[in-house]
Order: structure tokens, then C-alpha cells, then sequence
């Protein structure tokens, strides 16, 4: 017996290892994706076969994560609640289509997560399996076994040998890559309690960010961000040059309270630096390249499609019908937004396109061939029509 774990090195699915060995008696292969967590993944590698993995699989996933999942998702201008960037939500169906691919070429006949059983990763781990996979088995330790509290996984690592870090615990829980970093749990469970200021890792507070704005150039192809101030760069690179630039400025802090799919209310606290100028940048350059209507459809599909995300159902016709049709209109989403960023501000300040449909003659009021004032007056009156007769008949 084979089973595939989603493996982060951290103590919580290092127990699962042992735990998998223990209960089903079975082979465990660690597969660890590096979607830009930061972390030193040759010792996650050896810990893993140190804890008792028969192999370990570290990817590098972090271009593929950035073009195929977060760029779709930022061309539909994605959020859910209208706040949440989905920072977690779009990283668990890559991470289980690639603990499938592993799951096949080694012949496994299981998967494993260490999500708990009550939030979303669960379900958005196991949707993904179930659509790519159907006759897979799923094993959720969380839902299994039977630790009732952190003291007793604790005592389980030491009586196996599972190093236990000596740092003490953060005291709330957290899911990084190169989109975000999210934190709850813990002490964050009062939502009345503000987050201590040294929980923070990808940016300043906005109170500690320079006093001067900084202006930047993004530049964009068919709805994708391609460059920065006037130089094309890689998707990976360009997260990791406007995360910097965004997080040295304090943009793209929340603190919300979401509905998990399960039924939970949760409060989540994210920092999401490029995401969140990302979303501005993209938004302020469809203002001038996308036909009205068109833009008003496609901002009506925005609560389904992050709701989609959120709940799990990235691999869904669902899902895919609704990203062809937001991408059709994306062919010209090509120009440039300038931004000035200031103290947790993200301000559009400029925008243009080859592409763009903005025409001052047409807002200024001259060019009265293509626009002739007088039709404005049948316009308004056929529009007043209805009400006129609603008021005429005295309701
Ligand atoms: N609440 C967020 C979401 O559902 C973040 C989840 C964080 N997950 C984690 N394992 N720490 O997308
Ligand atoms: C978890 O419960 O494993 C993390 C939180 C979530 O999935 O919503």
C-alpha cells in the first residue's frame, strides 16, 4: 500500500507520517510543493524521509502557480465576501492535481492532507482529487484520529521522535506563498482583538511606511500583468518585485470575518501586497478598454466565480465556463496603469491602452456628429416613460 501525503514540514504533518504508518499500514510519500512559502525545502525534504517517508518529492511549482492560477483568477477580478483575494483558496487545487500526478506514476492508491475538519482546505483538497481521480481513496488523519488537543500531538511526536520546534508556537496559524500569507486562529479567534504588530511578515504597517509615494508603471498583455516600469519580467519575478514594493508601503493588509464553506464563520487576517495592486492596476485598465455592458455581465459572474474558488470547485465545468467567458473580453486588456503607492494606499493616478475606447471628444461635449445632444432628449424621454405612467396613475 502507497499513499501520497501533502506534505509541509511543519510538526502537524510530520505527525501524519508517522500516524499514516502506524494506522494503515502503508508506504508514505511526501510531496511538498514550493508555491513561494520561503522555506528551506532541502531540509523539509530530509525531515520528511527522517520521520519515515519512503520518498520525498519536492516541486518547484511556482511559475506554473503564478501563470495558470493566480492570473486567471486575477483576470476575473476575483474576491470573495469583497475582500478576500483567495490567497489559500487558489494554491489547494494545484497542490492536489499534482499529488494525483505523483499518485499515478507511483501506483499509490491513496492521498492524504493534514487539513482539519472544519475548515475549506479539506474540501478544496478533496473535490480536486475526487474530479481528476474518482476511484481514489482519501484519507483526512484530522477527521480520524483521535489527539483531542495540541498537548496530545505533542506527546505522540516525542514518544516517535518527531523533533517538536523549541521555539515556542505562534500562537495562530498560518498558509504563506508568493500571493499571500494568511493567519488565523489562536488569539485571532476574538474578532474584537486587534492582531499583535509583530505578526506581520510581508509588510510594514502603513504607519511605519515612507512618508514619500512611490510612482509605478504596470504593464499589461491580453488582461496579464507583463512588466514593471517599462521592463518585462517573469510572473514569478514580477510578485516578487511588487511584493516588495507594495509590502515596503503597507498595501494589502485585511482583517475580516469569512464564512467557511462548512458553515463557520471565521476571522482571517491576510496580507496580500502585489495581489492587492494587482486587482487596482488590472481593474483601472479595463475602465478604458472594456465596452460597458460587456463589463457589467462579467462584474456580475465576480461573486459566483470567487465563491467557486473559495468553496473548492477550481475543476469544475462550472468554474471553466465562466474563466472562457471572462477571458474572451480580456483580449484587450493591453496598456499601461500608473499607481502611486503611499502609506497602505494603492492610487491609480494614469492609465492608457492602444486598445482604449475613451474618447474626450466624445465626454467634452463636441463632436456633434457622433454624438449629438439634441438625441439625448427622446433618449431621457422614452427612458421616463414607465415612471411617467406609474406617477400618472397615482402609484
Ligand atoms: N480562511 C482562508 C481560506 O479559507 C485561509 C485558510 C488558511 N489555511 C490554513 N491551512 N492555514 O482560504
Ligand atoms: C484548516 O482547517 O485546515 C485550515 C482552515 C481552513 O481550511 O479553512
Amino acid at each position: 500500500k502507497k499513499v501520497v501525503l501533502a506534505y509541509s514540514g511543519g510538526l502537524d504533518t510530520s505527525i501524519v507520517i508517522k500516524w499514516l504508518i502506524e494506522t494503515y499500514k502503508t508506504e508514505v510519500i511526501a510531496f511538498c510543493a514550493d508555491l513561494g512559502q520561503g522555506e528551506d525545502l532541502q531540509a523539509i525534504k530530509e525531515k520528511a524521509l527522517i520521520t519515515g517517508a519512503s520518498k520525498a518529492y519536492i516541486e518547484d511549482l511556482r511559475n506554473e502557480f503564478v501563470k495558470d492560477y493566480i492570473f486567471p483568477m486575477l483576470r476575473a477580478n476575483a474576491v470573495y465576501e469583497g475582500t478576500y483575494l483567495l490567497g489559500t483558496s487558489i494554491a489547494r487545487p494545484l497542490i492536489a492535481k499534482k499529488q494525483i500526478d505523483i499518485a499515478i506514476k507511483e501506483n499509490a492508491d491513496a492521498v492524504a492532507h493534514g487539513a482539519t475538519g472544519k475548515g475549506n482546505d479539506q474540501v478544496r483538497f478533496e473535490l480536486t482529487y475526487y474530479a481528476l481521480k474518482p476511484d481514489i481513496k482519501v484519507i483526512s488523519p484530522w477527521r480520524e484520529w483521535s489527539f483531542d488537543s495540541r498537548q496530545s500531538l505533542i506527546e505522540y511526536a516525542e514518544k516517535h521522535g518527531i523533533p517538536v520546534p523549541a521555539t515556542k508556537e505562534k500562537p495562530y496559524s498560518t498558509d504563506r506563498n508568493i500571493f499571500h500569507i494568511s493567519y488565523e486562529g489562536g488569539i485571532l479567534e476574538d474578532p474584537w482583538s486587534e492582531p499583535p504588530i509583530d505578526m506581520y511578515t510581508m509588510m510594514v504597517s502603513p504607519e511605519k511606511a515612507p512618508d514619500k509615494p512611490l510612482y509605478i508603471d504596470i504593464h499589461y498583455e491580453n488582461g496579464n500583468p507583463v512588466g514593471i516600469n517599462g521592463e518585462l519580467v517573469s510572473p514569478v519575478d514580477l510578485f516578487e518585485r511588487l511584493n516588495k514594493l507594495a509590502g515596503d508601503n503597507g498595501i494589502g493588509r485585511i482583517d475580516i470575518v469569512e464564512n467557511r464553506y462548512v458553515g463557520i464563520k471565521s476571522r482571517g487576517v491576510y496580507e496580500t501586497p502585489a495581489g492587492t495592486v494587482l486587482h487596482i492596476a488590472h481593474r483601472a485598465l479595463e475602465s478604458i478598454t472594456l465596452d460597458r455592458e460587456a463589463l457589467h455581465i462579467r462584474d456580475s459572474f465576480i461573486p459566483k466565480y470567487a465563491e467557486l474558488i473559495y468553496y473548492g470547485y477550481w475543476f469544475s465545468p462550472e468554474r471553466e465556463m465562466l474563466q472562457t467567458a471572462i477571458d474572451f473580453i480580456q483580449k484587450d486588456v493591453t496598456g499601461t496603469v500608473r499607481l502611486k503607492l503611499y502609506k497602505g494606499n494603492c492610487i491609480v493616478v494614469g492609465r492608457k491602452s492602444p486598445k482604449s475606447l475613451y474618447h474626450p471628444e466624445l465626454a467634452t461635449f463636441e463632436a456633434e456628429k457622433i454624438y449629438n445632444q439634441k438625441d439625448a432628449e427622446g433618449f431621457i424621454k422614452l427612458n421616463a416613460l414607465r415612471l411617467k405612467v406609474k406617477k400618472l396613475l397615482g402609484n
